[in-house]
């Protein structure tokens, strides 16, 4: 049984999330198809956890008037890929954030320990001045995920969210007991992990997808 501090973690049932989702499920979804899928899923999931944006009020002129209107300040955001899956994601949310600032964080499952190796690390320089986005299409043990939050606290960014697609009871479990302070959305929490880390039902490994590597 999977308890939660309230609000924690948030699935997001857009109907077109939901929908697009249960298309990219699907074994027979190429990964032409897949990639379309993911950037339009992520487009969907960069408004949704974005509602909490700060907006200020800016002077402009209209072709009738001078007004006061609302704008965010697109340049304190930033996103954070976890390699290589995560870029999936990245693609769609630079579509509709194109001003946020770019991170990398490479991390591979061994997959005999399962736990999360890092690779690379590349972070925008002034990240503690911004709200992070890090997203990765699966939290299933959520050794990377943690890894990655934990590389990432070292810098002291402003806030940080985590964004998935799918989400098993075990990965938002181990991931919430190590940070109660970052929220975690995503479109499905599925239902167990099987014993090679991967997600039930789930939509099999999401970068072999993307590329089409399997
Ligand atoms: N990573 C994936 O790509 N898929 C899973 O089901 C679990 C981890």
């Amino acid at each position: 049984m999977l308890i939660l501090m309230e609000d924690q973690f948030q699935v997001i049932n857009h109907p077109l999330i939901q929908h697009k989702l249960t298309l990219m499920r699907d074994k027979n979804t190429g990964s032409q198809e897949f990639r379309r899928l993911l950037r339009e899923i992520s487009m969907l999931m960069a408004y949704e956890v974005t509602r909490d944006t700060q907006l200020t009020e800016i002077e402009i002129e209209t072709p009738l008037e001078k007004m006061t209107a609302p704008v965010i300040d697109g340049k304190k955001m930033a996103l954070v890929s976890i390699l290589r899956a995560g870029n999936g994601i990245l693609e769609g949310m630079l579509e509709i954030l194109p001003s946020a600032r770019v991170g990398h964080i490479g991390l591979y499952r061994d997959p005999k320990t399962l736990e999360a190796i890092e690779y690379y690390c590349k972070l925008p320089t002034d990240i503690e001045h911004r709200d992070v986005i890090v997203v990765d299409p699966m939290l299933a043990t959520a050794h990377t995920a943690v890894a990655a939050m934990k590389k990432l606290k070292e810098r002291n960014p402003k806030s940080i969210k985590f964004v998935c697609l799918v989400a098993s009871p075990e990965g938002v479990k181990e991931f919430t007991s190590h940070f109660n302070d970052i929220p975690v959305y995503a479109a499905s929490l599925d239902r167990q992990l099987n014993e090679k880390g991967y997600i039930l039902p789930g939509l099999g490994d999401a970068g072999d997808r993307i590329y089409g590597t399997k």
